[in-house]
C-alpha cells in the first residue's frame, strides 16, 4: 500500500485522551537483544510501527520464529544463524547495527551491513566498533558497506571501555556483545537513557548480570547462557512529548495517559517554563487549556537533560509564544530539516551558527510540506494541527516508523487528519495497520 501523504486541516481545538504506546528505542534493541537467548522471548506494548516490521523481516532471515498479534511480540531464537546481513536488506533503519552486538554476542562473529535510519547529519559509529574491538574482536570494514567482526577462537574477553561520547546506540550494543563475554566489562561514561535501562532489564531478566544501568558506570559480569523470559516494554517517552506539546499547543484539556513523569524531567520543566498548565498523576500527565505561553531558550543533551528527539517537536509549540528563543541541538547539529518547513508554514524562524532562533508573533498556515526525518515529521504535525487551513505533509513513512497509529491517536483526539494514497485522487481515510 502507498499511504505517503497526512492531510491535517488545523486550527481544531483537541480534547480526551490518549494512550502512550511502548517505546520505540527500546524495542528497537529489545528485538535484537533477544537472540542472545536460548528460548522464547515474548515482549509486551509493542508498537505497531514500521520499524518492528522491518526488524521482524530481518529477524526472520535469520532464522527466528515470530509471532506478533495485539502488541505481544513472540520471538522463538532457536533457529537463528550467523548468517550475513548485507546493507540491502537492512539499512533502511539504524537501529540495525544492535545486530552487530547480539550477532557477536552469541556466536562470536557477525557481517552486517551499516545502518541507515534518520539522516540527522554524520552519525558514526566509531565508538560501537572501539567497544567490540577492546573485548577483543577483529573487525574490518574493508567493503565500506559492510561490517565484518569476529571474536578470537577463544571468545570475546571483558574490558574496561571508556566511551569518549555519550552514546546511547554504542553503551547498548557493547551490553549486548558484553553480556556473554568473559570476566567483568565495565562501560565507562555509559549513556543512562530509560531505554538502556529497559534492555538491560530484558537481559537480566534473561540470566545476565547487568549492573549500574541508569548511572554513567555499567558493569557486566559475563555467563554462559541465556534463557527465555517475558518482558514489558517502557512507554514511548518522544511519543508522550509530542502528544503533551500538540496538548499544550492546540488542546482545550488533553489526558497523555502511560507516561512516566521520572522519564520526561528535563522536558515537563521546560513545558513549566513556557507557562503551560498540567495536571501530573504517577502514569499520566493533564495539559490544561493554554493561552499565554513565554518563550524559552533550549538546549538539548544526553538524558536526563533535554531529549534530541523532543528538540523538533517543542520548536513548532515554541512558535506558539511570545518572545525571543534559541534552540541549540548539542547532539545533533544538522537536526534542523524541519526549519524550512516550518518557515514555508510562515514561522519566522532562522537559523544563525548552528542556533535556531525564533520570534513571535508567529501566524502559521497550512501549506505543502516533507518531514526530512522522523521527529521532523511529528514537528510538522504539531505545526499542521495549529496552521490555518490545510497542510499536506510529505515522506510520512519516516514518521510511521516511530508513531504508533499516530493518525487514529489524533482523530480520537478531534483532529481533521487522514492519512492518504497519493494514488487516491480523493482523500481517504485509510485505516492503520493493527
Ligand atoms: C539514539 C536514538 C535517537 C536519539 C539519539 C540521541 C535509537 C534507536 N536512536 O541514536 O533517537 O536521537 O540516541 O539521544 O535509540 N556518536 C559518535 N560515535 C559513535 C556513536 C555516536 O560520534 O560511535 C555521536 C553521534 O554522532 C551523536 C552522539 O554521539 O552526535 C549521540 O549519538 P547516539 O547516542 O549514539 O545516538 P544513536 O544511538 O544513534
Amino acid at each position: 500500500m502507498n499511504m505517503n501523504k497526512i492531510i491535517i486541516h488545523g486550527g481544531r481545538p483537541l480534547t480526551g485522551k490518549v494512550t502512550v504506546s511502548g517505546a520505540k528505542n527500546s524495542i528497537v534493541a529489545l528485538m535484537p537483544a533477544s537472540i542472545l537467548a536460548d528460548e522464547p522471548v515474548v515482549l509486551e506494548g509493542v508498537p505497531d510501527i514500521s520499524d518492528v516490521h522491518a526488524l521482524i523481516n530481518i529477524l526472520q532471515i535469520m532464522g527466528a520464529k515470530i509471532h506478533f498479534a495485539k502488541g505481544v511480540l513472540t520471538i522463538d531464537p532457536r533457529g537463528v544463524k550467523s548468517i550475513p546481513m548485507p546493507s540491502g536488506k537492512i539499512n533502511s533503519l539504524r537501529a540495525s547495527y544492535y545486530f552487530m552486538g547480539a550477532l557477536l554476542g552469541k556466536f562470536g562473529k557477525a557481517v552486517v551491513g551499516l545502518p541507515g535510519g534518520c539522516n540527522l547529519g554524520p552519525r558514526p559509529i566509531d565508538l560501537h566498533i572501539k567497544g567490540f574491538k577492546a573485548l577483543g574482536a577483529d573487525v574490518s570494514d574493508d567493503n565500506e558497506d559492510v561490517m565484518r567482526l569476529r571474536a578470537k577462537a577463544t571468545g570475546l574477553v571483558a574490558s574496561r571501555i571508556f566511551m569518549d561520547m555519550v552514546s546511547v546506540g554504542a553503551t547498548i550494543n557493547i551490553m549486548l556483545a558484553a553480556v556473554k563475554a568473559k570476566g567483568i566489562t565495565v562501560i565507562e561514561n555509559a549513556a543512562r537513557e530509560p531505554e538502556i535501562i529497559d534492555v538491560a532489564t530484558l537481559l537480566n531478566n534473561m540470566g545476565a548480570k547487568v549492573y549500574g544501568v541508569g548511572t554513567n558506570e555499567i558493569r557486566i559480569e559475563g555467563v554462559s547462557e541465556l534463557h527465555g523470559t517475558r518482558h514489558s516494554i517502557i512507554p514511548d517517552r518522544i511519543e508522550a512529548g509530542t502528544y503533551l506539546a500538540i496538548a499544550a499547543a492546540v488542546g482545550k484539556g488533553v489526558t497523555v495517559n502511560n507516561v512516566l513523569y521520572e522519564h520526561l524531567e528535563s522536558y515537563i520543566s521546560k513545558l513549566e517554563e513556557m507557562g503551560v498548565q498540567m495536571t501530573i498523576r504517577e502514569d499520566s500527565i493533564t495539559v490544561h487549556p493554554n493561552h499565554d505561553l513565554k518563550m524559552v531558550n533550549v538546549k538539548t543533551y544526553p538524558h536526563p537533560g533535554f531529549a534530541t528527539d523532543l528538540q523538533q517537536p517543542i520548536t513548532s509549540l515554541l512558535l506558539k509564544a511570545c518572545g525571543r528563543g534559541e534552540l541549540i541541538d548539542t547532539i545533533y547539529e544538522r537536526r534542523i530539516g524541519h526549519i524550512p518547513e516550518l518557515k514555508r508554514m510562515g514561522a519566522n524562524i532562522k537559523i544563525e551558527d548552528n542556533h535556531i532562533v525564533m520570534t513571535s508573533p508567529n501566524e502559521l498556515v497550512g501549506t505543502e510540506v516533507v518531514a526530512s526525518d522522523l521527529r521532523a515529521g511529528a514537528s510538522l504535525i504539531v505545526a499542521g494541527l495549529m496552521a490555518k487551513g490545510v497542510t499536506t505533509i510529505h515522506n510520512v513513512e519516516f514518521i510511521l516508523r516511530g508513531y504508533d497509529r499516530i493518525v487514529e491517536k489524533l482523530t480520537n483526539l478531534g483532529a481533521d487528519i487522514a492519512l492518504v494514497d497519493t494514488n487516491n485522487i480523493d482523500k481517504v481515510k485509510i485505516k492503520e495497520r493493527g
